[in-house]
């Protein structure tokens, strides 16, 4: 057996020969792959790291899901900050490959659908991108019936001797979350009186208001290279992606905000 070396242990060769999708690339076009393979993988590591922290918040573990949540934020802002170096392409550079993605689009991220239904966007599910009884198909539903970030936190709260309704505790998971006048009075008390649980409400925070300062950049950079043309993925383009915008997932952490 050949020792293992950089190369072997990571994968390099089949890495980094997967930046070819058709024919020969259009300068710009190698930067749009790398940058949208390096999305996915980042998608994966934080899909890996969110399901480790709803397990850590259903068993009480305060200092390491501190730990993981800081780790999740910290990726989020390379997510973000990732979006500068792909504005660097014109419009122009963009439509000299853009009729190579046909009907491709990052609409069809399972990965980034995955996270959504984790962290409790479940509203709109689209399984409809994905054919029916396909691997990629499989990924969403199975994610869509699964708890979500916010029902580990509640859990994390109940275990905290907080009085979470059972009802809530037993909600059917595949619903979008609504906001509940009977958290919103638990958390009031949670941010008055336990530093250490409102902590990790603040960290949920800075999660969600991550994932909508992406969406935010996401749609500006759309606007600067598309203008209002139509997206490749068949929606209207800019004008679909603004009505994404400013939808938190944890409406509850926000609502007590005037009430503290
Ligand atoms: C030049 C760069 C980009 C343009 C012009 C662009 C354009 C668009 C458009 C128009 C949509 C709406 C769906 C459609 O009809 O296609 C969309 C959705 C989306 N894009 Fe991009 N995009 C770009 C870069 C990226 C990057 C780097 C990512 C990272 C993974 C990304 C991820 C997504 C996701 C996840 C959606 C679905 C959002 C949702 O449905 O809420 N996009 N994009």
């Amino acid at each position: 057996m050949a020792p293992v070396t950089y190369s072997s242990y990571l994968q390099l060769d089949e890495l980094l020969a997967l930046q070819q999708p058709r024919a020969e690339l259009e300068h710009d076009e190698t930067l749009f792959v790398i940058i949208h393979q390096v999305y996915e993988l980042w998608f994966k590591e934080v899909l890996h790291e969110l399901d480790y922290l709803m397990g850590l918040l259903r068993g009480n573990d305060t200092p390491l899901a501190a730990a993981t949540l800081k780790r999740v934020l910290t990726i989020l802002k390379t997510l973000v900050a990732q979006i500068d170096v792909l504005e660097t392409m014109t419009p122009l550079n963009f439509l000299t490959f853009r009729n190579r993605l046909e009907s491709g689009s990052g609409f069809q991220s399972y990965q980034f659908r995955a996270i959504e239904f984790a962290l409790g966007k479940k509203a709109r599910p689209s399984f409809e991108r994905y054919p029916a009884g396909s691997a990629h198909r499989k990924i969403v539903e199975d994610r869509f019936a699964q708890p979500t970030l916010w029902d580990a936190f509640l859990f994390y709260l109940a275990a905290n001797q907080y009085p979470i309704p059972n009802s809530l505790l037993r909600r059917d998971v595949t619903l979008p979350l609504e906001p509940s006048p009977e958290v919103q009075k638990i958390l009031i008390d949670v941010y008055r009186k336990n530093p250490t649980v409102a902590s990790i409400a603040e960290r949920l925070v800075d999660l969600d208001e991550g994932f909508m300062e992406w969406r935010y950049r996401h749609v500006k950079m759309v606007q600067r290279t598309i203008g209002t043309k139509m997206g490749t993925g068949g929606s209207a383009g800019a004008e679909y992606l603004m009505k994404t915008l400013n939808q938190p997932a944890f409406p509850d952490l926000w609502a007590i905000r005037s009430e503290l």
